[in-house]
Parts: structure tokens; C-alpha cells; sequence
């Protein structure tokens, strides 16, 4: 017998509505929403006063993923439910394969990470490190089996870096049977070259690693990467846009009807250049692009509002400063790349997006939920309430506030990079596939609720 359960009286808001409604869920999916439904449930969840919004979904998370020498921190296990704490409900991680390994064996590596661990549904996409026309006809195997979108990367010489030819070959490919290529978008030749001199120099402290990639590294990257979608007839999806030099990139490219799309992520708002100092603690915002100007917020929230920017994700790749960051005590160029956020996402987006007047309530889900569910394929199951969708809902209670705090987040990792901040709203109860996985801030559910999602083709939005 299917569990059935009942919302009352919640103001419901999706991308595009906004109104006060009771939702009657049986089982898995959302089968009636109207107003004092009379239906017998087994469990009802009284949401006056209380915004119910579709989960989220955040598109860029990396999970155990091995690098600069260690791993990061969370798991499947400890970061999905991390993820549940803070209203996310999906999560599409990066598989990797490495070079010369096939694609299909990079994403079994994942399959055996993820299976049977994670608290809430779960994509992937395949960082793509090799990619001759002979990968084709194994790209359109993964895209039959779920996996629709690609990141490649113009960085890390070596290790991910793809250069322009692949990168072409691998956007001709996708956009002929809509996939999506996720593109990494930094000039990583000519940084390593900065880097070196950085080093030479002595310049060795966490900051010098913002200070050695500098913006229009980014924004060549970004015009390059849209260039050469051009050319391959594709779209393109550039995955943690930090500035105004970038996103004017992909401003121009849009105003001239090109498929070129992008998100950024909490801490290219929130966080700044200044948060480095000059001593080691700075390694906690050690991430790629780095940290920016404080004036970058500003425009990035306008390109949120304008549509420029279509998705936050938080590329959430924690490593804990003890014995992880620690690895570049020496030298920035051997601090792991990447920061914490999954579980801070949702809540950060609201105060400072609609708390904070910048962004309206249904531009608030639409960016942290429903654009990347369209843009990824996995709408309208996910990303939206409506009758037949999944019920991965979250109520949302935004007359109470919270304080983030390593203390007590459920990340696993020792530090947090809001740390202090308070955020108006909290995320109170949250619902995935219609099990109660959070109950008045306390986790409900176990280990391997959460299921593996078969993407379909990514629309162009
Ligand atoms: O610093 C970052 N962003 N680490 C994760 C890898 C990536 O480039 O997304
Ligand atoms: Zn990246
Ligand atoms: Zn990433």
C-alpha cells in the first residue's frame, strides 16, 4: 500500500505560480492539488504561513572525487543527506574519466560510489577528459542509459584539460542528439604559466591562487568555449561563472540569440577576494575560478534576474583544512581545488535573492530548481510541483532565521565558508519522492532512498 500523505494550506510557488493550495500525495507523485481537499491520508503536514516549493536541485556537486592528491570529503552517503538538510532533493554529480579509460568505465566507477548510499535521487553527468569521433557511438550509449551532458575542461594541463579540438569534436557530438557539454571555461595554459612565476617568486600563500587566475582568463575561456559551440552547431553550459568579464561573455553571446547558458554558485556571490588574508586559512576558498572582487556581486545577480545566468549550483567539492588543504602549507598550487556549500545552497539563495529584494520568489525556484531540471533533463518529474511530478517537496519557513556554522552543518568537512552567517528562512520539512526525509530539521530518512535518474535529451531553455 502506497503511503499517502497530505499538505495543508501551504502557499505553494513554482517557477511560474504562486497561491495557497493543499497537495495530496500518493506514494511517490503528486496526484491532486486544490484547495480543502477532503481525502484521507496517513500522514498530514500542516503548512500555513509556510512557502512549499519544488526541491532542489543542484546540478554541480562532486562527491569522493579524487584530486590533487587526496579526495574530497564527502561521500554519497554524508553529502546527499547534507544536501536533503538544506532542501536539495536532487543532486547531478561528475563522474570522471580518466585519461585513456573509456567513458562507459568512468561512469560504472560512480555507479559503484553512489549505488545504495544516497538520501536523495541522483544524476550524473561524465567529465571527459578523451573524446575522438571513435567515443561517439559510446557517448550515445551513455546518453541512452541517463547520463546526457558532458564537462569538459580548458584547465589543469595534465590532468582534465581538453583542448580545442576535442572540445569541438565532443560539442558536435551532444548537440547532434541533445546532450549537453559543461564547459570548464579558463585559460589553464596560460594560468600554469602565472603560476610558475608566481612561485619563482615566492609567492606561495592561499592567496595567490585568486591572484594567479585572473578574470579574463575566465572570460577567454568563456568566449572560446561559446565560439566553438558556435561552430558545432551546439549549446553550451558553462558551469561556475565567478565575474562580470565572464558573464558579459555570455551576455553579448545571448543577445545574439546564440544556445549559450551558465550558472554560478553561492560563493561567487556571497564571498570575495578579501576573504583569502594573507595567511593559511585562506586555503578554505581555494576553489577554481577563485574568489573575485566584491564588485562582481552586483552584476552576477543581475545576470541571475536578467536570465543571462539560468542556475545556481554550489560545485560543492569540500576538503577539510586538517590534513586535505594541508597539503599546500607550502605552496597554493598543492592546495586541493574546491570548497563546501550543498547543504548552505537553498538557504543562502533565499536571503540574499529574495529576502534581500534582488530576485522575485518564482525566479528564486527557477534558479535553484526548476531551470536545471529543463536544462538537464529531468523535467517536469523534477524541478516543478504539478500533478504527476515526483514529490521532492520542501516547506520552507521563512519567518525563522538561521546561523551557518561548522557546528552544525552535516557536511563532512571541519570548517564551513559561511561560517557566522545568518540567513533568513529555514528549510523545515523535506519530502523526497514523497518520503519525509526531514522533519523539523531532523533526518528522517536512511542510506539508499535515493535513486539513480535517467536523464532524457537537455532542452535548450
Ligand atoms: O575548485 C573546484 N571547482 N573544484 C572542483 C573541480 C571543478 O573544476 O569543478
Ligand atoms: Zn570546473
Ligand atoms: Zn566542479
Amino acid at each position: 500500500m502506497n503511503m499517502k500523505t497530505l499538505i495543508k494550506n501551504g502557499r505553494i510557488v513554482t517557477a511560474v505560480d504562486d497561491y495557497t493550495a493543499d497537495i495530496f500525495i500518493d506514494g511517490e507523485t503528486v496526484t491532486t492539488i486544490g484547495r480543502s481537499l477532503d481525502i484521507e491520508a496517513d500522514k498530514v503536514i500542516h503548512a500555513s504561513g509556510k512557502l512549499v516549493i519544488p526541491g532542489g536541485i543542484d546540478p554541480h556537486t562532486h562527491m569522493e572525487l579524487p584530486f590533487g592528491g587526496t579526495e574530497s570529503s564527502d561521500d554519497f552517503e554524508t553529502g546527499t543527506r547534507a544536501a536533503a538538510y538544506g532542501g536539495t532533493t536532487t543532486i547531478i554529480d561528475f563522474a570522471v574519466q580518466t585519461k585513456g579509460e573509456s567513458m562507459i568505465a568512468g561512469v560504472d566507477k560512480w555507479h559503484a560510489k553512489a549505488e545504495g548510499k544516497t538520501a536523495i535521487d541522483y544524476g550524473f553527468h561524465l567529465i571527459t577528459t578523451d573524446f575522438e569521433d571513435k567515443h561517439t557511438e559510446e557517448m550515445y550509449t551513455l546518453m541512452d542509459e541517463g547520463i546526457t551532458s558532458f564537462k569538459l575542461f580548458m584547465a589543469y594541463p595534465g590532468v582534465f584539460l581538453a583542448d580545442d579540438a576535442t572540445i569541438f569534436r565532443a560539442m558536435s557530438a551532444a548537440g547532434e542528439r541533445g546532450g549537453r557539454i559543461c564547459m570548464h571555461a579558463e585559460n589553464g595554459i596560460v594560468i600554469d604559466e602565472i603560476i610558475k612565476r608566481a612561485l619563482a617568486e615566492g609567492r606561495t600563500a592561499p592567496k595567490y591562487h585568486a591572484l594567479t587566475r585572473p578574470t579574463i582568463a575566465e572570460a577567454e575561456g568563456v568566449h572560446r568555449a561559446i565560439a566553438i559551440a558556435e561552430m558545432a552547431e551546439s549549446p553550451v553550459y558553462i558551469v561556475h561563472l565567478s565575474c562580470t568579464d565572464a558573464l558579459n561573455q555570455v551576455r553579448e553571446a545571448r543577445d545574439r540569440g546564440i544556445p549559450a547558458f551558465a550558472e554560478t554558485c553561492p560563493q561567487y556571490l556571497f564571498l570575495s577576494i578579501d576573504d583569502y588574508g594573507d595567511g593559511f586559512e585562506g586555503a578554505k576558498y581555494v576553489m577554481t575560478p577563485p574568489l573575485r572582487e566584491k564588485h562582481n556581486h552586483g552584476e552576477l545577480w543581475k545576470g541571475l534576474k536578467m536570465d543571462d545566468l539560468q542556475v545556481v549550483s554550489t560545485d560543492h567539492c569540500p576538503f577539510c583544512m586538517k590534513e586535505q588543504k594541508e597539503l599546500g602549507k607550502d605552496s597554493f598550487a598543492a592546495i586541493p581545488n574546491g570548497a563546501p556549500g550543498v547543504e548552505n545552497r537553498m538557504g543562502l539563495i533565499y536571503n540574499g535573492g529574495v529576502h534581500e529584494n534582488r530576485i522575485s520568489l518564482n525566479r528564486f525556484v527557477e534558479i535553484t530548481s526548476t531551470a536545471a531540471a529543463k536544462m538537464f533533463g529531468l523535467f517536469p518529474k523534477k524541478g516543478t510541483i504539478a500533478v504527476g511530478s515526483d514529490a521532492d517537496i520542501v516547506i520552507f519557513d521563512p519567518g525563522r532565521s538561521q546561523t551557518l556554522s561548522v557546528e552544525t552543518h552535516h557536511m563532512n568537512v571541519d570548517y564551513n565558508a559561511y561560517e557566522g552567517r545568518t540567513v533568513q528562512g529555514v528549510v523545515e520539512t523535506v519530502l523526497s519522492r514523497g518520503k519525509v526525509v526531514i522533519e523539523d530539521g531532523e533526518y528522517k530518512g536512511k542510506k539508499g532512498d535515493g535513486r539513480f535518474l535517467k536523464r532524457g535529451e537537455c532542452v535548450a531553455i
